[in-house]
């Protein structure tokens, strides 16, 4: 078994899996999202075959500082709770660490997502604010709106 990550500009897979990756965004906007040249999305597969992906897009760039934002991660359900989604972090990191410049990584969650949230705070995330009511929930099963936490990361701070 083993595991191997791609970058990739092809919307394919997400458009394909929309669904069980949980991704709410229209086809236009996921089209939009990956024509940006600041985007970098991630898939990672298992013995060739897909199963999750991250996406993402730097918000500034400097010759001493980067700053980037975690759109999205997912992968696929029957996948899960097996440390994939834990590798394809780590595997972002190296990828924006490559020229060691300092990097500081932001991502958001909502407050009821406990497995996302634990996978952050494993990685090191810090939470640094909260949004009340973001999340409208459309389902019966869920309280109509949900906070955002707004967690980040900094990888070689100036200092
Ligand atoms: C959040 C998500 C990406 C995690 O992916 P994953 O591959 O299952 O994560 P990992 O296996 O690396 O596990 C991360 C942590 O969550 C825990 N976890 C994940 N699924 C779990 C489950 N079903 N039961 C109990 N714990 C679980 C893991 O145990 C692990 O913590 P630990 O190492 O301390 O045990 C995945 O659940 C997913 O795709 N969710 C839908 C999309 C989503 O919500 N993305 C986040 C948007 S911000």
């Amino acid at each position: 078994m083993t595991y191997s990550f791609k970058k990739t500009n092809s919307s394919d897979f997400l458009i394909q899996y929309k669904e069980p990756l949980e991704i709410l965004w229209s086809k236009d906007s996921i089209d939009k999202h990956f024509d940006n040249k600041k985007s970098i999305n991630i898939e990672m597969s298992l013995d060739s075959n897909f199963i999750g992906v991250l996406i993402g897009h730097y918000l500034y760039q400097s010759s001493d500082l980067d700053e980037f934002e975690i759109l999205h991660i997912a992968i696929l359900p029957k996948f899960r709770n097996r440390g994939f989604a834990l590798n394809l972090m780590k595997e972002l990191e190296k990828l924006l660490n490559i020229n060691k410049k300092s990097l500081k990584i932001f991502l958001e969650v909502s407050s009821s997502n406990k497995f996302a949230i634990k996978l952050y705070e494993k990685l090191g995330y810090k939470a640094y604010n909260e949004r009340k009511n973001y999340y409208r929930s459309k389902s019966i099963n869920a309280p109509n709106t949900q906070d955002a936490i707004l967690f980040a990361k900094s990888l070689n701070a100036i200092k």
